[in-house]
């Protein structure tokens, strides 16, 4: 750490003068003059690919700048690793999560830190603190949790949880967040805010990457826009609003929010969930017809997931019955591709991102088949064509078609994921969380595809934890909790909102 006399000279935490980095000749960041204040909170906001997730890699050692130099209250500073940033007490919770999948917990936790005791004056590793210490800073987010579990059981959301306490445990100075509401539901969202306002309380100084432009809005002091890797600006919270943030991010005011007008009736059903009883579900009766736009509202662990995946044929079916087109329908995956059901993941980057190849393969991946000839062999030309018209309509900032796809930033890399669905061939999308790490723009353009898609006739299913999107999006809005339907819910009804939250929360009525 650094001594109390150079922290007095200044009330930077950390800064950077010209800061830019070159992957391959491209400069993906420009001379970045960047300032860090202590105790405040800070957020960045700028599109996929701005060149956000670079930056902080940059202040926390994973990467060396190409440019310019980095500053720690004051003092120049040269990380040679992520351990040399540590060190100074700067952490980070990355976008991608990185856990063992075999470690419990607790130990996912402490990796690399592992806490030791002396016996014998031998140090062995202490797994009693560790579980203790663990099970406290997960309890300190408001959720109660056994840290002897397998992470591999975890869902997104818990493992994020694991992510973030991986941080904490460590009582940093600075704490960097890249996206960490990602996966999280309403609740955890609000509690991981609470978290991190009490964290600046304590006199913690914070980084904040958000593509949530109310959550920036609730807890920042000060915002910085990044655009094509430069900084187009710093403002103080009470100089912003949403609508300035947008327009300094995307370039200009032309930014129109989505907002379904052609509503669609239920007249032709297509899929038709009759008293479905799983471990999870409870009597679940749902019908879903073609052209119409359904949302599955609920907090995590509702039973949403769970819904798509009985269809899936991936839960047992306790009781109950499925019909697809009046028909008798047992679920499988094998039937579901053959009914022409699809299901989008969730963790559409960890289930079905093949890191090494191009961005066309990736797109192509799910739906093969289109992209063959009578003989079985691929259409190379088709599969980059298609990418490319891909690239262009979803704003994917890439190289090319064949550009690896490890190398996109992580909302690009969720965009491409989404192309290969939209383009697949199904009458029923179930699409799980579609706009996860997505800027608000491009999440624009997935509503009107998705949009799309059901003027085609196709009938979209969105599960998503972020009720706003349902609003704007849906046709009619089912909230889901403890594993049954509480309600129907259409977005023009008079308090749709608020009765669609109280449902979704329970609150004792
Ligand atoms: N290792 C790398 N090699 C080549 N290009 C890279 C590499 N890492 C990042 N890039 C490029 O740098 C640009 C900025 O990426 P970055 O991940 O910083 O964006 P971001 O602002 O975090 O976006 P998102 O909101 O999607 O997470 C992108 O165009 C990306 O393709
Ligand atoms: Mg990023």
């Amino acid at each position: 750490m650094l001594g109390e006399e150079v922290r007095k000279d200044t009330d930077l935490m950390l800064s950077t003068e010209n800061v830019g980095k070159e992957f391959n000749g491209v400069w993906v960041l420009k001379d970045i003059h960047f300032q860090l204040k202590k105790g405040e909170i800070h957020a960045l906001v700028g599109e996929n690919g701005a060149g956000k997730s670079t930056f902080i890699k940059i202040l926390s050692g994973v990467y060396k700048p190409s440019a310019g130099s980095v500053f720690l209250e004051g003092k120049p500073v040269d990380f040679h690793s992520v351990t040399d940033s540590e060190a100074l007490g700067i952490r980070t919770v990355h976008q991608e999560v990185n856990l063992v999948p075999y470690f419990k917990v607790y130990e996912n936790i402490f990796i690399g830190a592992e806490r030791k005791k002396k016996i014998g004056g031998m140090a062995i590793v202490d797994s009693k603190r560790m579980k203790k210490e663990a099970t406290k800073v997960i309890k300190d987010l408001g959720i109660d949790f056994d840290v002897s579990s397998p992470t591999l059981l975890l869902n997104a959301s818990m493992k994020r949880i694991v992510e973030i306490s991986k941080v904490l445990v460590h009582n940093p100075q600075i704490v960097i967040f890249d996206e960490p509401t990602t996966s999280l539901g309403e609740e955890e969202r609000k509690n991981l805010l609470q978290i991190i306002k009490g964290l600046k309380e304590r006199g913690l100084t914070i980084m904040y990457i958000s593509h949530n432009l109310e959550e920036v809005m609730e807890i920042a002091d000060r915002i910085t826009v990044f655009r094509d890797g430069n900084q187009v600006g710093t403002m103080e919270k009470s100089e912003a609003t949403t609508g300035k943030i947008i327009s300094m991010m995307i370039g200009h005011d032309n930014y129109k929010h989505y907002c379904r007008v052609d509503k669609y009736y239920c007249e032709d059903v297509y899929l038709s969930i009759k008293n479905l009883t799983t471990d999870k579900l409870k009597a679940v009766n749902l019908n879903i017809c073609k052209g119409e736009m359904v949302g599955i509202a609920g907090v995590v662990g509702a039973g949403k997931t769970e819904i798509a995946k009985a269809v899936f044929g991936l839960d047992k079916i306790e009781s109950g019955s499925i019909e697809v087109m009046g028909k008798p329908y047992v679920p499988s995956p094998e039937n579901a591709i053959r009914h022409k059901i699809a299901l989008v993941p969730e963790e559409r980057q960890a289930e079905g991102l093949v890191p090494n190849y191009c961005v066309s393969k990736n797109i192509s991946l799910t739906y093969l088949k289109k992209y063959a000839n009578r003989a079985g062999l691929i259409n190379r030309v088709l599969e980059i064509e298609t990418a490319q018209a891909y690239i262009d309509k979803m704003g994917i900032k890439c190289t090319g078609p064949l550009q690896t796809i490890k190398f996109l930033s992580g909302g690009n890399q969720q965009k491409a994921i989404l192309s290969r669905w939209l383009n697949g061939d199904f009458d029923i999308g179930i699409f799980d969380e579609p706009t996860k790490g997505i800027d608000v723009k491009a999440k624009e353009d997935i509503y009107s595809f998705l949009e799309d898609l059901a003027e085609q006739g196709k009938a979209v299913v969105v599960l998503s934890s972020y009720l706003p999107e349902l609003m704007s999006l849906c046709d009619r809005i089912i909230v889901v909790r403890d594993g049954r339907i509480i309600g129907e819910y259409t977005p023009q009804q008079p308090n749709a909102e608020e009765k669609i939250m109280h449902a979704m929360l329970g609150g004792g009525a």
